[in-house]
């Protein structure tokens, strides 16, 4: 969905930027451009905003396979 009209930007977008540092609206502009020209927008970037801060953080990095942190355990024992 299209959230700043002047501008072409996503909500995927502004979501992308918010996960890659962009925590306030001035930094959200600068890299993507949302919200920097009429202003209409604005208050759906701060839902964004919210919506990131209030979403859990995943405690397990993205490029660590799942199996590194299963059971060990069940591991352990599957192993003998
Ligand atoms: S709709 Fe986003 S700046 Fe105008």
């Amino acid at each position: 969905m299209i959230v700043c009209l002047c501008e072409g930007v996503s909500d995927r977008e502004v979501r992308s930027v918010i996960r890659d540092g962009a925590l306030d609206l001035e930094a959200i502009g600068a890299r993507c451009g949302a919200g920097t020209c009429c202003g209409g927008c604005v208050d759906l970037l701060e839902d964004l905003l919210e919506e990131a801060d209030s979403t859990p953080h995943r405690c397990m990095p993205q490029h660590v396979p799942a199996h590194r942190f299963g059971a060990p355990h069940a591991a352990a024992a599957a192993a003998g």
